[in-house]
């Protein structure tokens, strides 16, 4: 049992990692801006549990309110999530990106060293393997990126990389995220998207919810079996479980890079179906030219993480399904939706 800080863990990824460390056993302590996030999340957290999250408002790249958190709170490790992540803003607005992404982690990277902490899982993703070379991706591909946001998370690994070169008593360890969907089961935590879903799952779901009238399929003259992109969807569940799995781990000092995801691929179309029997809507669709940067298949080698970290992905693509419309269908407009509702209703 230890404490954990987690930064951005109000978000997605963060509550659903938060709610697997408390029911392990640990205690969490969150600090997040709630630029892309509101308490309502980590409150609900709170209620599965039956446990509380001391909780700080606050921005990563604020050096001295970050190390004063770090120190009042007596963690032993943190992960770090905060970050923005859209692929799309990040081209409009790169130095949003690079100030969150980047100096958000070097300012983290001086908090710890100033209050003395070592351990760190950092949130990475497949977007640092660029163009596929060969499938599956292994953690030894070569790294390149394609977009700022890319560029922020490989400039952030290399920071990462560097720095443990020069303090190797720290134990850091990079979790690549392939592509993570689907909620906890209760049906009260999920993603919450602000602005229109550029990510697959959460655009199905608002439209078997009736929020967009049909999913604009980006190409289906890919090389693959159907024509659309291949992707390793994994269930944020099994993710976060990876999480707990990364800090849990008694580790000797190292720098260690890990692929989170299924090991297996499927196409945009394969998803739909699945969506549609796990919702009883039909999702109504339309094909349209190639999304420019998008990549046919990638899909994750996952030997490293299954031996390291003596995990693997248990939850398959129905599951995914299933407890992603589980969350839509309780809360139709996310966490702003009616609270009494998704309570009733939920498993
Ligand atoms: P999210 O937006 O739901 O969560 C990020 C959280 O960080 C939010 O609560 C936000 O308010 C907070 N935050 C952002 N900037 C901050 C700052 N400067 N200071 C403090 N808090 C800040 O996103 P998520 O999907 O949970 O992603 C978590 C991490 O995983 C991110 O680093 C993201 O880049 C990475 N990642 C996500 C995916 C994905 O598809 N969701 C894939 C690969 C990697
Ligand atoms: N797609 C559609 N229509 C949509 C949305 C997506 O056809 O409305 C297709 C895409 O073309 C792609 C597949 O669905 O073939 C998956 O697309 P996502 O946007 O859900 O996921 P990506 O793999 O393109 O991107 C995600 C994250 C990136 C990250 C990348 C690699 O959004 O931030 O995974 O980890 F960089």
């Amino acid at each position: 049992m230890s404490s954990i800080f987690v930064t951005g863990g109000a978000g997605y990824i963060g509550t659903h990692t938060c709610l697997e460390l408390l029911q392990a056993g640990h205690k969490v302590f969150v600090y997040d801006n709630l630029s892309n996030s509101s308490r309502l999340g980590l409150e609900r957290v709170e209620r599965i549990t039956n446990t509380s999250i001391e909780f700080i408002e606050g921005d990563v790249t604020d050096a001295n309110a970050l190390t004063r958190a770090l120190q009042h709170s007596q963690c032993e490790s943190v992960i770090h999530f905060a970050g923005l992540k859209a692929v799309g803003e990040s081209v409009t607005n790169p130095l949003a990106y690079y100030h969150n992404n980047v100096v958000g982690t070097l300012t983290l990277l001086r908090a710890m060293l100033a209050v003395g902490l070592k351990k760190l899982v950092f949130s990475s993703s497949a977007t640092v393997y660029g163009e596929p070379q060969l499938l599956p991706i292994d953690e030894a591909h070569p790294l390149s990126a394609t977009n700022p946001y890319g560029r922020t998370k490989l400039v952030a690994e290399d920071m990462l990389r560097d720095h443990f070169r020069a303090y190797p008593d720290w134990n850091i360890t990079i979790l690549r995220y392939f592509n993570p969907v689907g909620a906890h089961e209760s049906g009260l935590i999920g993603e919450d998207p602000k602005d229109t879903p550029n990510n697959l799952m959460p655009y199905i779901a608002q439209v078997a919810i009736g929020l967009r009238d049909r999913l604009n399929i980006w190409g289906n003259d890919y090389p693959t079996a159907d024509g659309t992109g291949v992707r390793d969807y994994i269930h944020v569940v099994d993710l976060a479980i990876g999480h707990v799995k990364a800090i849990a781990t008694p580790t000797p000092s190292q720098c260690i890079e890990l692929n989170l995801g299924t090991g297996r691929g499927y196409s945009v179309l394969e998803v739909l179906r699945a969506f549609e029997l796990a919702s009883g809507k039909a999702i109504p669709h339309e094909f349209f030219p190639r999304r420019p940067g998008d990549v046919a298949a990638c899909y994750a080698s996952t030997k490293q993480a299954e031996s390291i970290l003596q995990w693997r992905a248990e939850r398959n693509l129905e599951d995914m399904c299933v407890d992603h419309w589980r969350w839509q269908h309780l809360n139709p407009a996310g966490y702003g939706s009616n609270n009494d509702f998704a309570s009733k209703h939920a498993t």
